[in-house]
């Protein structure tokens, strides 16, 4: 299992509420590691100290994280308070070695100020290429390869990064749970000063205050998503919703699912899309655990363009349930699918992990030669996605002239046992709908 945070609990995802104030101007001790100095060490590092202060966006410095160790991060934004004739800053770090779902506000007494950088041009190895540049050039060239978005390029990360660079919602309700929330969210001004909303499970619409909730909850009918259940087994139901028809909600799902994706573009134009949404039933109603969006129609054969499944519910199996439910809507339509690029960290994987599964599976029972276009025909898997599959398995190979899929059964197995289980079934038989273009 590869483990991207270090972290899977709900609420650990994302960043705590905003950190208290720390004077910038009060004296604070030298971190725990320089504490022995001696007097003009100790000296040196006050007066250091005072000329670095307030830290400058863009500052590298390490910062204490939740494990209780010191990782390199990136300033992010600063904000100040004035209170008690004192300014308080307080700043919002990106860990250079993690996703962006974990910048967070910290406070001053956080930061390792002795291992501030101060922009040295020396040369250094980039460990990856071997070449010898400027910190300034590795630095450059390691901030284009962000974990999650090496399909960008680079202006448009940039572009991306400065719009999207702070969190704007700390935490949500919905339902049963508040759930801390990975990146900023475009929600509409009226909201900017918001931390904290809460929002009803069933029509998705958001509020500021509980007690604004609790008062639309006794008026709001609607005890599962709007549109047509078209997949029931047991408690889990599946509901096509609309965008055109139902655009207030399509529009509040995706408010709500920004929260948790980071390089999607927030598409306003609901109208375009049809939203697959998971529910888990129960006496109370059909309460949402994830959902996947599809373009009605789509020239890049994009079978899915944007999946969730919201933080409470993940690891349960509920993402490789949705991926296979997509692929079961592009079978029906007898057309092969693909997600939308760019796919996130956690995204590849659940993909990787699926493909590896449904091949492997068939690979392992057939008999004789298969070629890429029979097994996209079984499995409605794009070609590109099952060559590029098979090849990181280093499953194909070049014989005799020609690229032959190797198949060895150990291999073929240790390679299944990797890809783990996967999750809920999806059975064929207990979809009932109509793809889209049928119904006009
Ligand atoms: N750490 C390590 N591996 C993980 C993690 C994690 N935190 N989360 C998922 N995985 C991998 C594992 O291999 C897992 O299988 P396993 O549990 O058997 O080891 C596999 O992905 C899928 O697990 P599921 O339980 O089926 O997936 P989940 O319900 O958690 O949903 C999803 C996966 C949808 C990607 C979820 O993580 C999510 O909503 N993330 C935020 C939004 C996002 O990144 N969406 C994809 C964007 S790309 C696009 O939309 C086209
Ligand atoms: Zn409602």
């Amino acid at each position: 299992m590869v483990s991207i945070d270090n972290t899977n609990s709900t609420t650990a995802n994302g960043h705590g509420a905003a950190a208290a104030a720390v004077d910038d101007n009060m004296s604070t001790d030298p971190p725990a590691q320089e504490s022995n100095g001696s007097q003009p060490e100790f000296d040196a590092y006050r007066r250091r100290k005072s000329t670095i202060l307030p830290l400058e966006v863009g500052t590298r410095v390490n910062c204490r994280w939740r494990d209780g160790k010191y990782h390199p991060v990136k300033v992010i934004e600063r904000r100040k308070h004035f209170s008690g004739g004192s300014n308080y800053y307080e700043y919002y770090v990106h860990y250079t070695e993690f996703n962006r779902r974990l910048d967070e506000w910290v406070h001053l007494d956080q930061l390792d100020l002795s291992s501030v950088e101060t922009d040295v041009d020396d040369k250094v190895e980039d460990k990856v290429t071997g070449l010898k540049m400027t910190r300034h050039q590795k630095r450059k060239i390691d901030e284009t390869h962000i974990e999650g978005h090496e399909e960008l390029d680079a202006a448009s990360l940039r572009e991306h990064e400065e719009f999207t660079k702070v969190k704007n919602i700390a935490t949500i309700e919905l339902g049963k749970y508040e759930i801390e929330t990975w990146y900023f969210s475009p929600f509409p001004p009226e909201y900017n000063e918001c931390t904290k909303l809460f929002f009803c499970e069933f029509c998705l619409n958001f509020m500021k205050r509980k007690e604004q909730l609790q008062r639309h909850m006794k008026k709001c009918d609607l005890k599962h998503p709007p549109g047509d259940e078209i997949y029931r087994d047991k408690t889990l139901s599946m509901f096509e919703v609309d965008g055109k028809k139902n655009k207030i909600y399509g529009q509040n799902l995706c408010y709500l699912a920004k929260l948790f994706l980071d390089h999607k573009t927030l598409y306003y134009d609901v109208d375009l899309f049809l939203f697959y949404v998971l529910c888990e039933c129960d006496d109370r109603g059909c309460h949402m655990v994830g959902y996947f969006s599809k373009e009605k129609q789509s020239e890049e054969s994009y079978n899915l363009a944007c999946i969730l499944t919201l933080p409470p519910y993940q690891r349960k199996g509920y993402g490789k349930f949705l991926i296979a439910f997509s692929y079961e809507l592009s079978k029906k339509e007898a057309k092969v699918g693909t997600p939308e690029r760019p796919l996130s960290d956690l995204g590849l994987l659940s993909y990787r992990g699926y493909w590896t599964r449904v091949l492997l599976d068939i690979l392992k029972k057939h008999k004789g030669n298969i070629s890429i276009k029979e097994l996209s025909d079984m499995t409605a898997i794009k070609a590109e996605d099952i060559l590029t599959t098979l090849q990181s398995l280093e499953l194909i190979q070049y014989r005799k002239g020609q690229h032959v899929i190797c198949a060895d059964p150990k291999v073929l197995d240790r390679h299944l046992k990797a890809a783990g289980r996967g999750g809920p079934d999806v059975e064929g038989s207990k979809l009932i709908w109509t793809p889209y273009k049928e119904q006009n």
